[in-house]
């Protein structure tokens, strides 16, 4: 077998098993590894088309002690338990609609059915836990014996929000942003402050044609929305197609930096470079009157269609490469890129290469360094470019002198790798965690490598194959801080 496996469902739950550890654990790794993905790709009888439609089931490692617990269990969902009854899809998701008839889209008209499917992202949120999508519709659930406790939805204004808002220590608070389609189209930016647990609204910026944004930077003073040319088509958002296919790519619109003032809730700046496509910031900071902003970067919007499930079930998959780029961008409006959010003019930022190889899913040590200076990004990467197979090693970029390390083996496919720092020390003294689908033995494992040197320090494999998911976060016991948002 080879990555496919990492699309193919898991049929059971694991309750809490007790992994055998091959290797040593540090003795200060103490916390919870909480990981989100599809746990099956199929509706009834009808196969889902994308990756990002799979029915979320959430993957639970408890690390204690040199030893690790392994559960997973489906979310019970909306959307997921009206499969589970009717056989059928009862709800839009990513790039699958349900079929419906006249009444359907009526219906739709009237009142969007958003998904509840949470299968991108987890948050531990004041009053607990939650799993998250793009849609306002979260479901909370227990972090200990991953049982689902509901769906809620988020009082934050638009129609769809980011699975990826940023965590302020310094202020305590939780930023992000929301999507408005329809009658004001634009972006509303809420935070969330440590105390009181409702959105408090940054500020608005308004757009003709909203574009598909996934992530976004955050500075000390400043927000960057990065709004690459993949805008949607407002009526099409109200026709029988999936949500994904109302948006499409126009790159003569280039892609727009909105830098926005946390303060006033200003667009400060707006700057224009040539249109790429970006689902995932990695860090961003200020100096000298810039914003450092790094990202991965894809030429165009083709990636949304190459994770369709049908070509990544193909053995060779035709993946597009990410590569890690940096961009600086003025803090004041210079004036030529022209003001407000609707300036135009030339695109006249350009870029640096971090890492021109792929690299996806990218992290760093989000605890110490969101907002400030940092030195090492790790990520899900491929050994050839452009990728001639799914995700088949983690790699390890210094920023500042541009090397690499490397983490492979064959027949194994890593997911995220998420940092989890030592209790002191330099930026890469810590480890890093990620589950990689060994397609050999047909089951995963959970590695762990030392961050410094890349080299592995343990394993502990799993019962069963886990597919391939998207984002997680480690919650270490001793604290109640996080290793990103
Ligand atoms: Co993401």
């Amino acid at each position: 077998m080879d990555h496919r496996l990492g699309f193919e469902p898991v049929r059971g739950e694991c309750a809490g098993v007790s992994l055998p550890v091959e290797g040593d654990l540090p003795n200060w790794l103490s916390g919870t590894l909480l990981r989100n993905g599809p746990g099956t790709f199929e509706a009834g009888d009808r196969r889902l088309n994308h990756w990002f439609d799979g029915f979320a089931m959430l993957r639970r490692f408890a690390i204690r002690g040199g030893r690790v617990t392994y559960a997973n269990r489906f979310l019970r969902s909306e959307a997921h338990e009206h499969v589970r009854e009717h056989g059928e899809l009862g709800f839009r998701e990513f790039a699958t609609d349900p079929d419906t008839g006249l009444v359907g889209r009526l219906e739709r008209l009237l009142a969007p059915n958003f998904t509840d499917n949470a299968c991108v992202n987890v948050e531990a949120r004041r009053d607990g836990f939650v799993a998250t999508t793009e849609s306002p519709r979260v479901v909370a659930f227990d972090p200990g014996t991953l049982a689902t406790h509901g769906t809620t939805t988020d009082s934050t204004p638009g129609a769809t929000r980011t699975v990826h808002p940023h965590h302020d220590p310094r202020r305590g608070e939780r930023v992000g942003y929301a999507t408005r389609f329809g009658r004001d189209p634009g972006y509303t930016i809420y935070r969330t402050p440590a105390v009181g647990a409702e959105p408090e609204i940054v500020g608005e910026v308004s757009v003709d044609e909203p574009a598909y944004l996934h992530s976004f930077g955050l500075t000390e003073r400043h927000v960057v929305l990065t709004e690459g040319p993949f805008v949607v088509r407002p009526l099409d958002l109200l026709r029988d197609r999936p949500v994904i296919e109302s948006f499409e790519w126009r790159p003569e619109r280039g892609t727009r930096f909105l830098v926005v003032d946390r303060a006033s809730g200003d667009v400060a700046a707006t700057h224009r470079a040539e249109p790429f496509f970006v689902f995932h910031h990695v860090n961003a900071f200020e100096t000298g009157g810039e914003i450092v902003l790094d990202l991965v970067a894809y030429p165009d919007a083709t990636v949304v269609d190459a994770l369709s499930l049908d070509n990544l079930r193909s053995p060779a998959p035709d993946l597009p490469t990410g590569a890690l780029r940096r961009y600086r961008l003025p803090i004041e409006d210079d004036g030529e890129s022209g003001g407000g959010a609707s300036g135009g003019g030339a695109p006249r930022i350009g870029f640096e290469t971090l890492y021109p190889g792929h690299i996806e899913l990218p992290t760093f040590d989000y605890e110490r360094r969101n907002t400030r200076p940092y030195r090492y990004v790790y990520g899900v990467s491929n050994r050839e470019r452009p990728p001639a197979d799914f995700q088949n090693q983690l790699v390890k970029v210094d920023v500042g002198t541009r090397t690499t390390r490397t983490w492979s083996e064959p027949d194994a496919y890593p997911g995220e790798p998420l940092f989890v720092p030592a209790p002191e020390g330099q930026e890469d003294e810590g480890v890093v965690l990620s589950v990689v689908l060994d397609a050999r033995a047909e089951r995963s494992f959970l590695v762990v490598l030392d961050a410094a040197t890349f080299a592995e320090r343990a394993r502990a494999p799993t019962p069963h194959p886990i597919p391939f998911g998207f984002h997680g976060q480690f919650y270490r016991d001793d604290e109640p801080t996080r290793s990103m948002a």
